[in-house]
C-alpha cells in the first residue's frame, strides 16, 4: 500500500505549519500514525547519547518522561548507527523499548517495527519509530517511502529547532546547554504550568551574577535547581562548590567555608584552601542555609559585602569572584523574626528569590516523573521492561506526596523491587499494592512501626525503626535538621549522614 498523493500532500503540509510547539508535533506523530496504521509511534530527540519522546500516540502517557540510553536499549542503537531506514525483523529477539508501554498490548512479541533516524546534515537529531502488532503491517511501504517520511520529519524537527534556537538568543548569553562535562546538570522533568514559569524565571536569573535564594519544601528538586542555574550562568565552565550548612559541626564551619592555615588549631597539619576558595570565577551553593550559625552568617555577610575573606589563622585579606546560590526548605522570614537568622543576608542572599513548586501542585507532571523514575530505576536493577499501571497511575496522581519528587523516586524504586521480585517473566508492571502509599495524613514512611508489617530480619527492623523515628523528629522540628538533631541528642553532622544512609535525605 504506498503512500498516495493526498497522503504524502498531507503529511507535507502538517509538517509546514513550523512546528513550534507541542501541538504540532503532536499533529504529525498523529498522522503518521493514523496514515500507517500503527499501534505506537513516536518522534524522539537524540540528545547525550539518549532519545527523548517530542511526541507519541498510542503508548502510556508516562513515556513522556522516559529519557531512553542508547547503551541500554539495543534497538535504539541500532536506530542511532544506521544511517538509514531500520526494519526489524518482525520475530527478532531484540527487546523492544515500548514493551509493555502500550496499553492495548501488553506484550510486543512478534511485530513490525520500523525506525527512521532523522538527520541534518551528518548530524543525528533524532528518531521516528513506528511499531504495529501485525507482523507484515509495513511491507506494503518502500524504503524510498519511508525515507520520504523521514526527511519531511527531519526538516520540520530541524525548522522546530532552529526557531528555539533564534527565541534564546534574545537573552543576552546562553552558553551550550549540553555539553559532555561531568558537570552537568541532570534535566528537570515537568510540563506543568508552574514548571514552566520556574524554568522561565532560571533562564532569566542564571546569566546575570545574582545571588538566587531557592526555597521549595523538601524533595522537590532545589538542588537540580542550583544545578541549571549554574549550567546556564557565565560561570558554567568553572566549578560549582557545594556546601551543606545543616551537616557542619560549628567548630569546623568556619574553617570549611574560609579555609585555614598550618597551625591555626589543633589539626591544622597543613594550609587549606576553604570552599569560596574552591568557587574562585564559578558558583557557591549553600545547602539548607537555614541552619547556618549566627556566628557565621555574619562572616558570610563580610564576604557577600566586600568579596574578601581570611583563612582561619590568617591575616591577610583573599580576594574571591564568587556567586551564591543559597537553598532552604524552612521559611527563613520567620527565621529572621525570630532572630534565628539575620535580616541583612537574608537580604543579600534573596536579591532572586526562586520558590520550587510542591509535586501535587505540578499535577500530572508526576506521571511524566515516574515515567522518568521508572527508566533509570529499570537501567539500574537491569529490570528488563518496567511499566506502570493504569491503576497504579491513578494511585500516583490521587496521592499527595509530602515528600515531593523525592518520595516519588523512593516510591517507584520500592514498588519495582517489590513487583520485581513477584514477576514471573522479565515484563516488570507496577500496579496499586506494590506502593505503600497511605492517607495523606499518614504517608507509610511516618508512621510508627506498624504491627502488622511483615516479619523481617531485625537488622531491617531497626533500619526502618531509625527512619521512621528520624523522621518524627524532623516533622516535630518544623523540618529544622539542627533542631531534629537537639531533640534526637546527636551530633548534627552523624545525623546528616545517617538520615543520607537511610535514605531519608
Ligand atoms: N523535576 C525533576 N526532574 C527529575 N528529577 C527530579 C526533579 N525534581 C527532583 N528530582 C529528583 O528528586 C530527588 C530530590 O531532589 P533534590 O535533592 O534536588 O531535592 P531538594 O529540594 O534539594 O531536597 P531537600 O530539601 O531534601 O534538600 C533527586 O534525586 C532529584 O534528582
Ligand atoms: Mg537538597
Amino acid at each position: 500500500m504506498p503512500l498516495s498523493f493526498e497522503n504524502i500532500a498531507a503529511l507535507a503540509l502538517e509538517m509546514q505549519h513550523g512546528l513550534a510547539s507541542h501541538d504540532r508535533f503532536n499533529r504529525m506523530i498523529g498522522i503518521i500514525h493514523r496514515l500507517f496504521l500503527c499501534d505506537a509511534t513516536a518522534l524522539l530527540r537524540y540528545e547525550l547519547q539518549s532519545f527523548r519522546p517530542l511526541a507519541i500516540a498510542g503508548l502510556a502517557p508516562d513515556v513522556m518522561g522516559r529519557r531512553f540510553r542508547i547503551d541500554a536499549h539495543p534497538r535504539f542503537e541500532a536506530i542511532a548507527r544506521a544511517g538509514d531506514v531500520v526494519r526489524f525483523p518482525a520475530e527478532s529477539d531484540l527487546p523492544d523499548p515500548y514493551d509493555g508501554l502500550i496499553p492495548e498490548s501488553p506484550a510486543l512479541h512478534v511485530h513490525a517495527c520500523i525506525g527512521l533516524p532523522l538527520f541534518y546534515g551528518q548530524t543525528l537529531m533524532g528518531a521516528l519509530t513506528l511499531d504495529a502488532i501485525a507482523a507484515d503491517q509495513f511491507s506494503g511501504y518502500s524504503d524510498d517511502e519511508l525515507r520520504f517520511v523521514a526527511s519531511l520529519a527531519a526538516t520540520a524537527l530541524n525548522n522546530a529547532l532552529l526557531l528555539e534556537q533564534l527565541e534564546k538568543s534574545a537573552t543576552p548569553y546562553i552558553p551550550s546547554p549540553r555539553s559532555h562535562d561531568s558537570n552537568i546538570a541532570e534535566e528537570m522533568i515537568g510540563e506543568s504550568s508552574v514548571m514552566q514559569i520556574l524554568r522561565k524565571e532560571i533562564a532569566v536569573v542564571a546569566p546575570s551574577d545574582l545571588n538566587v535564594l531557592i526555597t521549595g519544601n523538601t524533595g522537590t528538586g532545589k538542588e537540580l535547581v542550583a544545578q541549571s542555574l549554574h549550567q546556564q550562568s557565565q560561570r558554567a565552565s568553572k566549578p560549582m562548590i557545594y556546601l551543606n550548612c545543616a551537616a557542619l559541626p560549628e567548630s569546623v564551619a568556619e574553617s570549611e567555608l574560609f579555609g585555614h592555615v598550618k597551625g591555626a588549631f589543633t589539626g591544622a597539619v597543613k594550609d587549606r584552601a576553604g570552599k569560596f576558595e574552591l568557587a574562585d570565577g564559578g558558583t557557591l551553593f549553600l545547602d539548607e542555609i537555614g541552619e547556618l550559625p549566627l556566628t557565621l552568617q555574619a562572616k558570610l555577610l563580610r564576604v557577600l559585602q566586600y568579596g574578601d575573606l581570611q583563612r582561619v589563622g590568617e591575616d591577610r585579606q583573599l580576594k574571591v569572584d564568587v556567586r551564591i546560590i543559597a537553598a532552604t526548605n524552612v521559611d527563613l522570614k520567620q527565621s529572621v523574626i525570630n532572630g534565628s537568622f539575620r535580616s541583612d543576608l537574608y537580604h543579600r542572599l534573596s536579591v532572586f528569590p526562586l520558590h520550587v513548586p510542591t509535586l501535587q501542585e505540578r499535577g500530572a507532571d508526576i506521571v511524566l516523573l515516574a515515567g522518568f523514575f521508572c527508566e533509570r530505576c529499570r537501567a539500574k536493577f537491569g529490570i528488563k521492561h518496567l511499566s506502570v499501571s493504569k491503576a497504579a497511575r491513578d494511585l500516583l496522581l490521587a496521592y499527595d506526596w509530602p515528600g515531593n519528587a523525592r518520595e516519588l523516586e523512593h516510591a517507584i524504586y520500592r514498588a519495582a523491587m517489590m513487583a520485581q521480585a513477584e514477576a514471573v517473566n522479565d515484563d516488570v508492571s507496577l500496579q496499586p499494592q506494590h506502593f505503600s502509599l497511605s492517607g495523606s495524613e499518614a504517608p507509610a514512611h511516618i508512621m510508627a512501626v506498624n504491627h502488622d508489617t511483615p516479619m523481617q530480619s531485625l537488622k531491617d527492623a531497626q533500619l526502618q525503626f531509625q527512619r521512621d523515628y528520624i523522621l518524627r523528629a524532623y516533622n516535630a522540628s518544623d523540618r529544622k535538621w539542627a533542631l531534629c538533631a537537639r531533640i534526637l541528642e546527636i551530633d548534627p553532622g552523624n545525623l546528616h549522614r545517617l538520615a543520607k544512609k537511610l535514605g531519608i535525605k
